[in-house]
């Protein structure tokens, strides 16, 4: 059995905490060098970013010592995330030292936290950019030639970048983000992001659309719709639900789904996160609708007892997170489930823990996202409540989650092994050029022998091997 540290690596590799360097091209001789932390809404938004330094002439680069301008697209989800970048603004800031014309800057959720305090305190950056101020960073940029400092951090109603044609930076080619809106209302007691990325907003689905067309047409097979609550995706309506332009029509989730898997059926499409809360029957009923549409669902449920839930003001119960997944599994008796728990949430008791595990026993989810409870400034449960339960206690409770996952995981690739499974071929595996890796429908991974197969490809695989991880498969006719 793997390691918690181990498993809680491969979980940073896979998806949450990946620091990625990123090439584009520009004209004005300059160098950018972009590095990339947090979710994938961040790494979207680092596209976006490329996209317009490019507009303004810089070339980006995955050699930091040839760079003009530093920038750092930051998180600050959990304290460790924050810590690990400062370390790296402190190795950028020998650079600095030594090469006087060299910016650096932060950008996404730790600049709008720290805001100006980044430049006063701790003289490590030359620029502070919010997520919503991403267009005024070529100008930024130019301010702070003279040796000033400069700051933008201004979050906005309506800024969604929807007009700028993302960069697409770390490309396989295959799999590519749309964001579909940004900003989060929900207030989740625990969670900062309400405070650096500001209010929900969703974008012109038009845009999405025609975003996701040109994706196909440049020869990509899967996008993956991104909002940290895509459920409450509303276009043409506002917070009191009322219409905002008659002459226009309103789009929920569930129809801009449909739009999008409407634009080709060799298109996937997946999307992350729901909320249990928002999670509607119209949208299972579109993704049982559309064979491309992934069965595939990130259901984040944070803690399986409803008094913590209450106090993480998640909106829901116990009973009804289980209701929804019901409405999923009725429909798509085999779509996957992923989630995500917080272990030792203020307050949280034993028993309370123990309604964690008994869930995690009754879904048997197969992927899970676990951390301990991080406590963080202005939230609700800084304010409300104490940070009381001990480090060793949310680390013992954590390891004991991890550990169950990793045997709902092999369970349920077991479930995949000896049956045959379209995949959608990705690219090399890491193990070996002469294999490559793909997904089924479902998120699982299956490495098979190369074949004549090439990225883009659809194939069907068979497996007769498995890890929690991964399964070994042949390609079958
Ligand atoms: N401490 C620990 N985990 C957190 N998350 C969000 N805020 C915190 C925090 N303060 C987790 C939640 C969320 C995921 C993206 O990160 O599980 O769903
Ligand atoms: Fe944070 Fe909750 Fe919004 Fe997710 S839904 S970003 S956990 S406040």
């Amino acid at each position: 059995m793997k390691s918690n540290t181990e498993f809680n690596k491969e979980i940073d590799e896979n998806v949450q905490g990946n620091a990625t360097m990123v090439e584009s091209n520009g004209t004005n001789g300059k160098k950018l060098y972009l590095e990339s932390y947090g979710c994938q809404m961040n790494f979207a938004d680092s596209e976006i970013v490329a996209s317009i330094m490019s507009e303004n002439g810089y070339n980006t680069t995955k050699d930091v010592d040839e760079a003009d301008v530093i920038l750092l697209n930051t998180c600050s989800i959990r304290e460790n995330a924050e810590q690990r970048i400062r370390k790296r603004l402190t190795e950028f800031k020998k650079k600095k030292d030594s090469k006087s014309e060299l910016k650096v800057g932060i950008l996404g959720c730790m600049a709008e936290r720290l805001k100006s305090q980044l430049l006063e305190e701790e003289k490590l950056v030359d620029l502070v950019v919010g997520p919503d101020a991403y267009r005024s960073l070529p100008s930024l940029v130019e301010e702070t030639d003279g040796g000033q400092k400069a700051v933008n951090v201004l979050l906005s109603r309506e800024e969604t970048y929807a007009d700028i044609s993302p960069v697409r930076l770390d490309k396989n080619g295959v799999t590519s983000f749309i964001s579909i809106m940004r900003g989060c209302d929900n207030m989740c007691s625990f969670c900062v992001v309400p405070f650096t990325r500001g209010r929900e907003r969703s974008r012109d689905p038009e845009t999405i659309v025609k975003e996701a067309q040109e994706l196909f047409d440049k020869g990509y097979r899967e996008v993956t719709l991104l909002g940290q609550n895509v459920d409450s995706y509303r276009w043409n309506v506002n917070s009191k639900k009322e219409i905002i332009d008659p002459a226009k029509p309103t789009v929920n989730f569930a129809q801009l789904l449909e739009k999008v898997a409407l634009v080709n059926p060799d298109l996937r499409i997946r999307f992350s996160t729901s909320h249990p809360k928002d999670l509607t029957d119209e949208v299972a009923e579109t993704m049982a609708k559309y064979e491309n549409i992934c069965n595939y669902i990130h259901l984040p449920v944070q803690s399986g007892n409803s008094d913590v839930l209450k106090r993480m003001n998640r909106g829901y119960t116990r009973e009804w997170y289980l209701d929804r997944l019901k409405a999923i599994k009725d429909r798509i008796p085999d779509c996957a489930i992923s989630t995500d728990i917080i272990t030792g949430f203020c307050g949280e008791t034993e028993e309370e823990h123990q309604d964690t595990v008994s869930l995690m026993k009754e879904v048997e989810y197969d992927y899970a996202y676990m951390f301990a409870y991080s406590e963080r400034p202005k939230t609700l449960a800084e304010r409300k409540f104490e940070d009381d339960v001990p480090e060793d206690v949310k680390k013992r409770r954590l390891t004991e989650v991890i550990e169950l996952q990793q045997k709902s995981s092999l369970k349920n690739n077991k479930k995949y092994l000896n049956k045959v499974y379209k995949v959608l071929v990705e690219g090399k595996s890491r193990r070996s050029d002469e294999h490559m890796f793909g997904r089924n429908s479902q998120n699982a991974v299956f490495v098979f022998p190369k074949g004549d197969t090439k990225a883009g490809d659809y194939v069907n695989v068979k497996a007769h091997d498995c890890t929690a991880a991964t399964l070994l498969a042949e390609i079958v006719d």
